[in-house]
């Protein structure tokens, strides 16, 4: 086998990425996924021979291979990698290769068409968590402007991927799971809401049939970005099965003149054996981060169910009196502070404090707050607008618009244009003395409507991408002025979740549905992208505020343990026994936190979805906690056996029921076995057998603690 082509295997993590650079083009993606070993060039080699296809009738003469950005010029009739033209022209672009860099596991990669004039940077990465990570550079270097459509990042898959899973939803109802079977073809989510949407599937994985959480070879890509995106999983006749991801252009919105250059947001793709493993590489890397939050993270209080806009500062004290006692350590006073805002039609934009509402200003709070050893949080929409509000006003040109109209409205609010310089500085300028002023330590940064029409009024061009550039740069500037600042990113619950956001910010609000039984689905599909620690969790009233159903507080403060956690209620209103029950969820919270925001998210997959388990193990696997629910009463029942993953199988371990499961019909007369006596089992016997699961009503849980014997 002798071959002139040089061939590239780049490792890291247990994730191997094989390239081969046949023909001056873009290197062939021959492998990326489960670490190939140590190889010698004769194996590598080997492997890239063996996946070369034949000819075939009907077909191009030389069959088209997946690069690293696919062109239609080396015979690629899947969905390319770069999309635009100037004026029409140069719409093929055929790229040769001028320069390759290369590391055990990085490849930085130059290549220039001269005739259409552009050059691609390719930077790749594998990173010690064997997460996949590449960004794409276009630069023009012709005379006159490129118009570019779509420039996206490629990954192959195997042919064992068969099935799709991705996630809809709604506001109140993020990250509903769908899974389709992968054929021929394109299955594209996209997002034109100028944020991601409460709809958008922050992972599009493709792997084997019924791959679950524990099993089954499954691969994903993420777009670590905030505005319009594209993610696709597309299978061809030829065998080519790929994923791919890149930022969703409006027309003209990216024109490059001459020596202008669009990077693609980072393109984050993962594998695993299980959508567990996959998810641990991911939160593994997020974890490396050297902004990643390193306090353990505070539990909060926010006002907005318990008071909504009702700023009474005697009731807002004494919600700060009960936080205090039952051992909040963070305060965040909501939406409704500022001038104008007594409901949701007025005052974005006006960020002074309302002196109407609040004569002192906002230190009485702050200084009760502060008094009782909380931090004090403020709530704001610094992108937002309110047609009624003076900033409206006085500048409506500082708003987004396709030019000679407004846009429809949304939650009666506009956007700000914050690529324009005045309105930057504005903004910037308000929340700088906000927290110059006071001792505020964290911002709840909301964004509540999708945008359309989003255009400037400078230009008359659209301006999303535009925003998210500003955005990012307004949120580093402000955390730069006031190092410790925590920002936490809402956007109507979770409308903007990506990684993009969270390396700007410190967690996401998950969900504006605090109903436990809704947050089981929605905290298991963000969680496959967002470690506990920066997903925000609070534990509501006994009456769901977006459901209406009513929960114990066991179920609301168990599911919510899964997080960051909080509460959302007016707890001025508690008995001495319902707030000593709180008291006890929030310490076990606080016992148990440093497991919960370092250890691996466990999933368990149970046959009857009326069946949740969920669990955090640690690092040296001595110590998970895990959580049934009873999520509706089951076919079984008794229920059967619950199975414990993420151990080590050799491993004996110490399985408690922290909570007795007293909730069942029969619990009284009939004790199962292991609730009060704990057991001893090995990690494989809990993997493999498990241990009789409690009788429970429906809507109900267990906290069950595993320890190293
Ligand atoms: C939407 C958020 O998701 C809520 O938590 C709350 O902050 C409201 N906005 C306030 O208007």
């Amino acid at each position: 086998m002798h071959r002139d082509s040089t061939v590239l295997h780049l490792r890291n993590g247990g994730t191997s990425v094989i390239l081969d650079f046949d023909g001056g083009g873009f290197p062939a993606v021959v492998h990326w996924g489960e670490d190939q070993g140590d190889l010698s060039e004769y194996e590598v080699q080997a492997i890239v021979v063996a996946s070369l296809s034949q000819r075939v009738s009907g077909g191009l003469d030389q069959p088209a291979r997946l690069t690293v950005l696919p062109q239609e010029s080396a015979g690629w009739q899947g969905t390319p990698g770069l999309r635009g033209s100037r004026q029409g022209r140069s719409f093929s672009p055929d790229f040769g290769v001028t320069g390759v860099e290369s590391g055990p596991s990085t490849l930085v990669l130059l290549a220039i068409d001269a005739d259409a004039g552009l050059t691609i940077r390719l930077e790749l990465d594998i990173d010690s968590a064997g997460v996949l990570s590449q960004t794409l550079t276009l630069t023009n270097a012709g005379l006159d402007d490129y118009q570019l459509e779509d420039l996206c990042v490629t990954v192959p898959l195997p042919a064992t991927a068969t099935e799709i899973l991705d996630t809809s939803g709604r506001h109140l109802r993020e990250r509903t799971p769908q899974r389709h079977s992968f054929t021929i073809g394109r299955h594209e989510r996209e997002s034109r809401k100028g944020r991601p949407g409460a709809d958008a599937t922050l992972l599009l994985s493709a792997g084997s049939a019924g791959f679950g959480f524990e099993a089954g070879l499954v691969h994903a890509v993420h777009l670590a970005w905030s505005g319009n995106h594209r993610l696709a999983a597309e299978k061809l006749v030829t065998g080519s099965v790929f994923l791919q991801a890149g930022e969703l252009l409006a027309p003209g919105e990216i024109r490059l003149t001459p020596g202008q250059s669009y990077t693609t947001p980072t393109v984050i793709a993962a594998w695993g054996h299980g959508l567990n493993e996959l998810s641990a590489r991911i939160h593994t890397r997020l974890r490396a981060r050297p902004t990643h939050p390193a306090t353990a993270r505070p539990v909060t209080l926010n006002t907005w169910e318990a008071v909504y806009f009702d700023h009474d500062l005697d009731r807002l004290l004494g919600l700060a009196d009960a936080a205090a006692r039952v051992g909040v350590e963070r305060y965040v006073l909501d939406d409704g502070w500022f001038r104008g805002r007594r409901d949701d039609t007025s005052g974005l934009g006006d960020w002074y404090v309302d002196d109407g509402v609040w004569p002192d200003g906002l230190s009485p709070l702050i200084e009760r707050v502060t008094g009782l050893g909380m931090q004090f949080g403020l709530w704001v929409e610094p992108e937002m607008v309110n047609p009624d509000s003076e900033l409206a006003r006085a500048h409506p040109e500082w708003i987004l618009q396709p030019g000679g109209r407004f846009p429809v409205e949304g939650r009666q609010q506009q956007v700000l244009d914050l690529s324009h310089p005045d309105a930057y500085r504005y903004i910037l300028e308000r929340l700088d003395a906000l927290l110059s002023e006071y001792p505020i330590r964290y911002l709840k940064w909301d964004h509540n409507r999708d945008l359309v029409d989003a255009g400037s009024s400078r230009t008359g061009r659209a301006a999303v991408h535009e925003n998210v550039v500003a955005l990012y740069r307004l949120l580093d500037e402000l955390k730069a002025r006031h190092p410790g600042l925590e920002i936490e990113s809402c956007a109507s619950g979770g409308a903007r979740v990506d990684l993009g956001i969270l390396d700007h910010t410190d967690r996401i609000w998950t969900s504006d549905c605090i109903d436990p039984i809704e947050r089981l689905t929605i905290q298991k599909y963000t969680g496959l992208l967002v470690p506990y620690e920066l997903m925000g969790a609070h534990i509501g009233g006994p009456a769901s505020h977006s459901t209406g159903r009513r929960h114990d507080l066991s179920l609301r403060a168990g599911v919510a343990l899964f997080g960051h956690l909080g509460i959302e209620w007016d707890i001025t209103t508690l008995s001495e026994s319902e707030a000593t029950e709180l008291s006890a969820w929030i310490d076990l919270y606080k016992e148990h936190r440093p497991l919960f925001h370092s250890g691996t998210a466990i999933h368990v997959d149970h046959p009857d979805p009326a069946v949740d388990l969920r669990g955090v193990v640690s690092d040296d696997q001595r110590t998970a906690l895990f959580v049934f629910t009873q999520v509706r009463t089951s076919s079984f029942y008794p229920v059967g056996p619950l199975r414990f993953a993420g151990l080590d199988d050799d491993s004996r371990y110490q399985v408690r029921m922290l909570a007795e499961s007293s909730t069942g019909p029969d619990a009284g007369q009939s004790p199962l076995s292991w609730s009060h006596q704990p057991l001893t089992l090995t990690g494989r016997a809990l993997r493999t057998i498990g241990v009789q699961g409690p009788v429970l009503f429906p809507e109900h849980l267990v906290v069950i603690e595993i320890t190293s014997a």
